[in-house]
């Protein structure tokens, strides 16, 4: 059903694997179209409550096909519009985890930031390239790199393009943490059985709530944050979670 994008479920789990080795899973407007459908498709579906987006060993994606938009002209990208797909694991309530090894360039390093958490082998490489090809970053590098390294190195790789490695991504806060490559797949897959096993809602809304750092003042962020908690005291599993815990026993959660 998908080209070039082996999509699976893991238990609550929705997986999506780039699938293009030849051009290092670059991000042609076939995959992002296959990579919407997919991501909308677990949002639908209740059984599913974390998703995980990873490509090969080698490389996560190089980025947006170069070879496939080099001649496109501005009102043609405008009217596909195609650079929306990148904002939608930001956009999807259900957390989305990147498992990034091996070349996180361009398109596919914006990607992985549009992600909520990102797991990294040891041998990921992330960065801004897209000044080598006389360009900018189109899909969000420009905005979300600098929130997660600070403006002066942000700026430095943007600028530059030069990579910056999987340790620096840890120390700098890009990465949620790296792992040897042998075995990041399967921490990033744990991660996600893991927040999969939570509230759903309280999950949902936490997302949001953290994300609205990014998108608002610190007193708006605050009182929307404050309204979900609130909020949350209407569900089921807020009163199953609290009394699980005082009865010593394990929560059952509904979703609900
Ligand atoms: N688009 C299309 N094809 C790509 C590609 C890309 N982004 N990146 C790599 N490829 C292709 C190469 O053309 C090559 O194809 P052939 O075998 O047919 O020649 C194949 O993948 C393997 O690549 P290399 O031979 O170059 O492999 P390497 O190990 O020597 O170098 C690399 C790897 C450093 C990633 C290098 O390929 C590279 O610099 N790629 C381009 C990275 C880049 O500029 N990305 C930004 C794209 S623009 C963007 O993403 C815009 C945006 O903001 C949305």
């Amino acid at each position: 059903m998908y080209e070039n994008l082996i999509v699976t479920t893991e238990d609550a789990v929705g997986v999506i694997q780039f699938n293009r080795p030849k051009v290092l899973n670059a991000l042609n407007s076939q995959v992002m179209r296959g990579l919407t459908h997919a991501l909308a498709a677990f949002e639908a579906d209740a059984t599913i409550r974390c998703v995980l987006i990873h490509g090969s060993e080698r490389a996560f994606s190089a980025g947006a096909d170069i070879d496939a938009m080099q001649a496109a002209t501005p009102v043609e990208m405008l009217r596909e519009n195609w650079i929306a797909a990148w904002d939608r694991p930001r956009t999807m309530t259900k957390p989305v985890i990147a498992a990034v090894s091996g070349y996180c360039l361009g398109g596919g390093c914006e990607l992985a930031m549009a992600c909520d958490i990102i797991i990294a082998s040891e041998s990921a490489q992330f960065a801004q390239p897209e000044i080598g090809i006389g360009v900018i970053p189109g899909a969000g590098g420009t905005q979300r790199l600098p929130r997660a390294i600070g403006k002066s190195r942000a700026m430095e790789l943007i600028l530059t393009g030069k990579f910056m490695g999987a340790a620096e991504a840890e120390r700098r806060g890009l990465v949620s943490r790296v792992v040897p490559v042998e075995a990041y797949l399967a921490e990033a897959k744990a991660l996600a059985r893991d927040i999969a096993s939570k509230p759903p809602v309280a999950i949902q809304f936490a997302k949001e709530c953290v994300n609205k750092v990014f998108e608002t003042a610190l007193g708006e962020g605050l009182d929307y944050e404050r309204r979900m908690f609130y909020f949350l005291f209407s569900t089921h599993d807020q009163r199953e979670g609290m009394e699980a815990f005082l009865a010593k026993r394990k929560p059952e959660w509904k979703g609900q």
